[in-house]
């Protein structure tokens, strides 16, 4: 027998795992849309293999530790958050439903944890920050530097609270789904922080043409280096966070540039399919940066047992991606709200059954490849 799709389930019938979001937002979202979120760059391999990674990290549980009230509590960036846990970055969030940035922000705040806003938004900064949680802003560098140092204007106006740069796009991945679907974005999805009419491009999808790739690749600076992560470190004071490093020398040029935080990230399998997996990486990376910096993960994070083999690693916390968009796809911000109150019971959960008082406590214990 067939196994029951939740989305056929009555409704009502609560989602237990951030992958039920999933299992409904594909039956709710245009299919093109639900390929845009869902798929990764050429053969998918390094998307696969994030999950099936994950999966390799078997955590050792410590036992009969006395503690029967765990603390979620983690500083991220030498601020308080409620869970180790921030919304990564995801670029036109009406695209899934009308709620969009402002409704996963709000949910966010709720859930005292940080919202990353990408340069992509399409809502305002200005509106999002407004929405009620702690905003991190990410830029994608563009081709003009004048339009970068408007938008780190808007963004320290805004009260934005960390700046975190992302650096595995100097174009877009391939990704064959969009070509196939000839994705673009809506009339009414635009990109609301860049100057108007901009983005035409991503609004003319062409079969074997994506939309969003050719606007990012004619706006985008695709030559960055090191010296203008640097610049921005002067020009901006604050917190700074570099985004898409997988090479553990890439991540001490991040400490030896002043940056607060490194994520480790092969953004969801979107950009160098091959890659590997971002957990794979994350003991060479936190080796190698040592006191200089935090280490973030994301890649993957399908719900508490993952945050705890993130912070087994080494990590001091995680960015959750696509499930986030789902449950924003399935019920805008109450549905958002509810997936992250959720990954907060999977995460006390695992903490608990690991025999942690606290996230800080997860780093002590030992973990094994297996499989
Ligand atoms: C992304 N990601 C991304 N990253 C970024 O720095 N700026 C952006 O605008 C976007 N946009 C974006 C859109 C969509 C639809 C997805 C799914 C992802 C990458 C994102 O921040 C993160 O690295 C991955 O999504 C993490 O993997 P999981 O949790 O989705 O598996
Ligand atoms: C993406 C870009 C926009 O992954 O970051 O779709």
């Amino acid at each position: 027998m067939a196994e029951p799709v939740l989305a056929d389930l009555p409704t009502g019938t609560p989602a237990v795992t951030l992958a039920d979001y999933g299992q409904r937002a594909r039956a709710v979202l245009a299919p093109d849309v639900w390929d845009y979120v869902a798929g990764g760059s050429a053969a998918e391999v390094t998307l696969a293999a994030n999950r099936a990674a994950l999966d390799r990290v078997a955590v050792l549980p410590r036992v009969l530790r006395g503690s029967h009230a765990v603390d979620l509590d983690a500083r991220l960036l030498g601020r308080p958050y409620a869970m180790p846990v921030g919304v990564a970055p995801m670029a036109y969030q009406r695209l899934v439903h009308p709620d969009g940035e402002l409704g996963l922000a709000a949910a966010a705040g709720a859930a005292g944890v940080p919202y990353v806003a990408s340069t992509l938004s399409s809502t305002p900064i200005e509106e999002i920050t407004a929405a009620g949680a702690e905003v991190w802003f990410q830029l994608y560098w563009l081709r003009e530097r004048a339009l970068v140092r408007d938008l780190l204007d808007r963004v320290v106006a805004a009260g934005c609270r960390a700046l975190m740069v992302t650096v595995d796009v100097p174009v877009l991945g391939r990704r064959p789904r969009d070509l196939r679907n000839a994705f673009r974005l809506p009339a009414d999805v635009v990109a609301a922080n860049l100057p108007h009419g901009r983005d035409a491009l991503a609004h003319a999808g062409a079969p074997g043409v994506s939309g969003i790739a050719a606007h990012t690749e004619a706006s985008f600076e695709s030559a960055l280096r090191w010296t203008d992560l640097a610049w921005l470190r002067e020009h901006v004071d604050l917190p700074l966070v570099v985004k898409g490093v997988l090479d553990p020398r890439d991540a001490v040029e991040a400490v030896r540039i002043g940056a607060d935080a490194v994520v480790v990230s092969n953004h969801g399998g979107r950009q160098l399919d091959g890659a590997p997996a971002s957990v794979t990486m994350l003991p060479e990376v936190v080796d190698a940066v040592g006191d200089g910096a935090q280490v973030l993960l994301d890649s993957g994070i399908r719900g508490g047992t993952d945050v705890l083999r993130a912070l087994a690693l080494g990590a001091a916390g995680v960015l959750v991606g696509r499930p986030l968009l789902w449950a924003l796809a399935v019920g805008g911000q109450r549905g958002a709200r509810d997936a992250l109150a959720l990954l907060a019971a999977e995460v006390r959960d695992a903490l608990t059954l690991a025999g942690c008082a606290d996230p800080a406590a997860a780093a002590e214990l030992r973990t094994l490849a297996v499989g």
